[in-house]
């Protein structure tokens, strides 16, 4: 089945690259713009630049019936699209404000095309991208008018937020909860809901959701920073535990099976990492006290994560001198299914140990995305060694610390530690080893969130 709308996707990110691939998988005819040359390259080779389950095939599915096709210039295709998605990055800057230079650029590219071309007729431009509230009108908007069109006349301008997760980015994609989409106008909405649409069932209309822009916006900021509220939660309740003699995963469980609860995002851990919780939470935060207001819940959630982080290195150094000690360092990645380390624990648990004074710290991960990506920030060294296999980081060491909650990991055994050095230390700081079993093999395993002390007296 063919589809009529052609669809320009501008940043060929995690996002971007997704929706390329699940868009041709309806049909849609796909040009994916991205400044990035190698990233083009790739993509036109049928070849995923990124490591998500699924992808690599659908895009190639997609390249090889001539469906997607990547540029370098939005130039080259403009002209030929009517629905724009702006799916580039928004990092945060130190600050903890949200960085808009790649969607300022991108507006200014469209701005540009708009000038040089000859009347390309009505397209609509949508923001895909998270964007702090009044970014579309007040940053997207004004850039593009710049080209002497009207928004709500020669363009339309719509802000539809994401949701998809990394390590399910495509079946989240296909499958989605819900679609938010904000538009200035009624015309705006309905350029962007014949193409989403796609991905809805016949019974499943009722799933979008129409908004004003910033209603989009915010949207977007509050799921996530929702679920960030959810898993600080959970992990301050694991500190409790800790303290209490208690295993907060009972706790957790029970407070799930209260369907206004609901179980899911009360994992404890090593705090919430990735490309999203950490830099939406900031931004939104930052944003609110640039209105004026003092967002007391968010700063929270921040501080209980830094701590978080910082509490999975004590639960070694509370148990172990760091100095002079061999620590296998498993997952690199901010979790499972993905080769993404941005704000991964990983990146405060490592150069942590290192800077304690660890003889050596052998990482690994299964994914070769993670390793590469981490190696390039934390080149190898004397002291810190990149494994392909698990046996060869735990080969030697004295203890292990793992980050990561994947599969291979969760298979870990009493017996698959025979290589460590006498009287091993597990930290477990995603609660995955069955620690009963670790301890009656003689293995000291210290899981987060869980302790039998009972030396607290109120
Ligand atoms: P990313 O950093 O993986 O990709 C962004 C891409 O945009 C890069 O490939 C970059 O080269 C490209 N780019 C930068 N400037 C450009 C320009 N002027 N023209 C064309 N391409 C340009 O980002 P991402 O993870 O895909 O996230 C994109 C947006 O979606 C962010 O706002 C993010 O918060 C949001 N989001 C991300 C996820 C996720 O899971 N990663 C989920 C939902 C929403
Ligand atoms: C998150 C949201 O889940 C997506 O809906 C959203 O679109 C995306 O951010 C975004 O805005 O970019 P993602 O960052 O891919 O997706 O990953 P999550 O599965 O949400 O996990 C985020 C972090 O929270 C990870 O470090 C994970 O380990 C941690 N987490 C998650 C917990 O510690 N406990 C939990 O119970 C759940």
């Amino acid at each position: 089945m063919r589809n009529k709308t052609r669809i320009c996707i501008i940043g060929a990110g995690y996002v971007g690259l997704t929706y390329a691939a699940g868009l041709a998988s309806k049909g849609f005819r796909v040009s994916l713009v991205d400044v990035n040359e190698a990233t083009i390259a790739r993509v036109n080779l049928g070849s995923s630049p990124i490591d998500e389950p699924g992808l690599e095939r659908a895009l190639a599915g997609g390249v090889k019936k001539g469906l997607i096709r990547g540029y370098t210039r939005l130039d080259d295709v403009f002209q030929g699209s009517d629905v724009l998605f702006i799916c580039v990055g928004t990092y945060c800057d130190d600050a903890g404000n949200i960085n808009l230079a790649q969607v300022r650029s991108v507006a200014r590219d469209l701005r540009d095309c708009y000038q040089k071309g000859t009347d390309p007729g009505y397209k609509v431009i949508c923001v895909k991208s998270t964007v702090i509230c009044g970014t579309t009108d007040n940053v997207v908007l004004p850039a593009v008018e710049e080209s002497g069109k009207k928004a709500g006349v020669d363009f339309g301008l719509a802000m539809s937020p994401e949701f998809l997760k990394e390590g399910s980015a495509l079946d989240d994609i296909l499958h989605p909860d819900k679609i938010v989409i904000g538009g200035m106008d009624q015309r705006s909405i309905d350029g962007v809901k014949c193409v989403l649409q796609a991905f809805l069932g016949p019974d499943e209309e009722g799933k979008v959701i129409e908004t004003d822009l910033r209603t989009a916006e915010l949207i977007k900021y509050a799921q996530n920073s929702f679920l960030a509220t959810k898993i600080s939660f959970i992990n301050e309740m694991s500190r409790f535990a800790e303290a209490f003699g208690v295993d907060v995963g009972k706790v957790a469980r029970a407070i799930g099976m209260d369907s206004r609860i609901s179980p899911k995002f009360l994992n404890a851990g090593p705090g919430f990492g990735g490309s999203c919780f950490p830099k939406d939470v900031r931004a939104l935060y930052t944003a609110g006290k640039r209105a004026g207001m003092e967002p007391l819940l968010l700063k929270a959630v921040l501080d209980v994560n830094e701590g978080q982080k910082a509490h999975v290195l004590s639960l070694l150094t509370s148990a172990r001198q760091v100095r002079g000690l061999k620590v296998a360092v498993l997952g690199l990645a901010f979790k499972a299914g993905t080769g993404d380390t941005r704000e991964s624990v990983s990146r405060t648990v490592v150069p942590g140990l290192l800077g304690a004074g660890a003889k050596s710290v052998k990482v690994h991960d299964p994914s070769h995305f993670a390793r590469d990506e981490f190696k390039r920030e934390f080149p190898a060294s004397d002291r810190l060694s990149y494994c392909e296999r698990v046996e060869e980081a735990l080969a030697g060491a004295d203890a292990c610390i793992i980050l990561t909650e994947w599969p291979e990991y969760m298979r870990l055994r009493p017996s698959d530690l025979a290589g460590m050095a006498p009287r091993p230390l597990v930290i477990d700081s995603r609660r995955i080893l069955p620690r009963h079993e670790f301890k009656e093999g003689g293995i000291e395993i210290v899981t987060l969130g869980e302790s039998t002390s009972r030396s607290f007296v109120p």
